[in-house]
């Protein structure tokens, strides 16, 4: 108990500075927000700064002070490139897996993720949001249009370096919704993949199909996240944990809380992918069918490890 109370405690401590930092982030966010009818090249490059350099403390909190340790595989990912990233969508920490490799890449402030309408209702947070470019969606395709073609435009009329990135099942891993998609896969006669959910594939064509104007933006990055906790698959830590749980990553034996943290990287030249809007769809299906069999080979590499 008292164990417990010095770790919310110890929690507190690392983040709210973190916390304050970010309300003056989005604060300077929010003001930079005028600026850019002007001033756009500037304002992205500016935020980009910003959003770096938030993003990458709170990468310190979580790598550095309580020790996830995140591995890794697959395709090198060419420094500064540009490039359409879709993973899967387990929990909050899948933001740090696909931070590890942005900052690898030298592309952590170019991150631009597809984030919720709500959002922009949230004073400051939202804005700063917005103001970034994130692509805030309601995933109702004929209202986001507008949106994405503003956040397209960026990208392709001026060229901004960006990873595009977006949770293609649209929702997080549950037990409950993999036998929704079972169940819809087998009424629209698709392949189910393993441990995942069938892949929304509209916003994916929409996306390739008007970054492929943008000749910067050169590749699709596929990321399949994995994690395991004491034998427990697919199991990730809550955002609190990640914050607060110092020895994240050690074994529990030995007083940690022994969460393994994966990411896998495959990299694809835009140009190999399907033209047609149904080819494209079918490309993500497939791709979503692979994860499913690497991550079935990742949780028997892991079972086997821990028996
Ligand atoms: C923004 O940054 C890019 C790449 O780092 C650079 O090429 C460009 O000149 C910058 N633009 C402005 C207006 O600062």
């Amino acid at each position: 108990m008292a164990q417990l109370l010095l770790t919310h405690i110890r929690g507190l401590t690392i983040v709210t500075p973190w916390l304050l930092y970010l309300l003056s982030a989005d604060a300077l966010l929010s003001f930079l927000l005028p600026f850019k009818l002007f001033f756009p090249n500037t304002v992205y490059n500016l935020s980009s700064r910003i959003a770096s350099s938030v993003w990458r403390w709170i990468q310190i909190i979580f790598q550095s002070l309580n020790g996830a340790v995140i591995t890794t595989s697959g395709d090198p990912l060419p420094y500064g490139e540009s490039a359409i990233v879709v993973a899967n969508h387990i929990g909050w920490s899948d933001f740090y897996m696909i931070q590890a490799l942005a900052i690898r890449s030298g592309m952590l402030g170019r991150c631009r993720w597809f984030a919720k309408i709500q959002l922009r209702m949230v004073p400051f947070l939202g804005w700063g949001l917005w103001a970034m470019g994130f692509p805030l969606v309601s995933r109702n395709w004929g209202k986001d249009k507008g949106e994405l073609e503003r956040v397209f435009s960026g990208i392709t009329a001026r060229k901004w370096p960006t990873w595009l990135i977006s949770f293609s099942e649209a929702t997080r891993f549950t037990p409950k919704k993999y036998l929704e998609s079972k169940k819809w896969c087998t009424d629209h006669k698709k392949p189910q993949p393993e441990h995942l959910l069938y892949p929304r594939t509209k916003g994916f064509v929409t996306t390739v199909q008007h970054l492929r104007k943008a000749p910067h933006v050169k590749a699709v990055y596929d990321m399949t996240i994995a994690y395991q906790r004491g034998g427990e698959w697919q199991r990730a830590p809550t955002m609190w944990e990640t914050l607060s749980l110092p020895q994240i990553s050690r074994e529990q034996q030995k007083g940690g809380a022994g969460y393994k943290f994966h990411v896998h990287a495959r990299r694809f030249p835009l140009e190999e992918l399907p033209y047609d809007d149904e080819g494209l769809a079918k490309w993500l299906e497939e791709r979503w069918v692979e994860k499913g069999q690497w991550l079935e080979e990742k949780r028997t590499e892991w079972a086997d490890a821990s028996s």
